[in-house]
């Protein structure tokens, strides 16, 4: 398993893809890397020029147990032969009360748990939400600063950096506080604690 660089980076299919991309596809989502993914096995990466890199990434670690894991491509094969898409609300599935059951034996704590599946990190957020607030009768919400939750509007409205998240998005959700989160890094004293106050008073006055 090692780095293998076959072209400059990125190379010329990349090139031409990311000009393609640049056309086609809006600029709401940025890129940490310039290279086009061809295929991925395990942490190993290969671009459309034939480069193979490392990944470090994993997804931003959702693909935890390595690309195309030969158990999983399984699992989603034979899930994808049995029926693609069902809804549940339609008409519910064993693989759903699987998955939910298998989230409540690992979550923490000796407690009775459900779980509830959903699209996106934004959406777990939104409905985290939505429960605490049934389930405690109160409204206020606190994020912390140098939080991110996610692009949807109460997500949006919790996520601290302004620019790319939120800047001219407003009017953002009632109810949320913001609070310093104890990162000390940002410690005042330490030369990064200027931009983190930058960061913050930027935030206040864009709301
Ligand atoms: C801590 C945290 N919360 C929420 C989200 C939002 O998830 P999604 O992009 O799936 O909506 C992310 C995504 O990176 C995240 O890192």
């Amino acid at each position: 398993m090692m780095i293998k660089l076959k072209t400059a980076i990125p190379g010329p299919k990349s090139r031409k893809l990311m000009e393609r991309r640049a056309k086609a596809v809006a600029r709401g989502p940025f890129h940490a890397t310039p290279i086009f993914l061809a295929r991925a096995k395990g942490a190993v990466v290969e671009d459309v020029d034939s480069n193979e890199f490392l990944d470090f990434a994993a997804g931003i670690g959702v693909v935890n147990v390595g690309h195309a894991a030969d158990a999983v491509v399984k699992a989603v094969a034979e899930a994808a032969e049995r029926c693609l898409h069902a809804g549940f609300n339609v008409t519910p599935y064993e693989g759903y009360v699987e998955l939910a059951e298998g989230l409540c034996e690992v979550v923490p704590g000796d407690l009775p748990k459900k779980a509830l599946l959903v699209n996106s990190g934004a959406e777990a957020v939104e409905n985290a939400v939505k429960l605490a607030r049934v389930f405690t009768g109160r409204q206020a919400v606190v994020c912390f600063d140098h939080g991110f939750h996610g692009r949807t509007y109460m997500a949006m409205t919790l996520t601290s950096k302004v620019k790319p998240y939120k800047l001219g998005f407003g009017p953002f959700c009632p109810e949320v506080f913001r609070a310093p989160f104890p990162y000390a890094y940002r410690w005042p004293g330490t030369p990064q604690a200027a931009q983190g106050v930058l960061h913050t008073a930027r935030h206040r006055a864009r709301g």
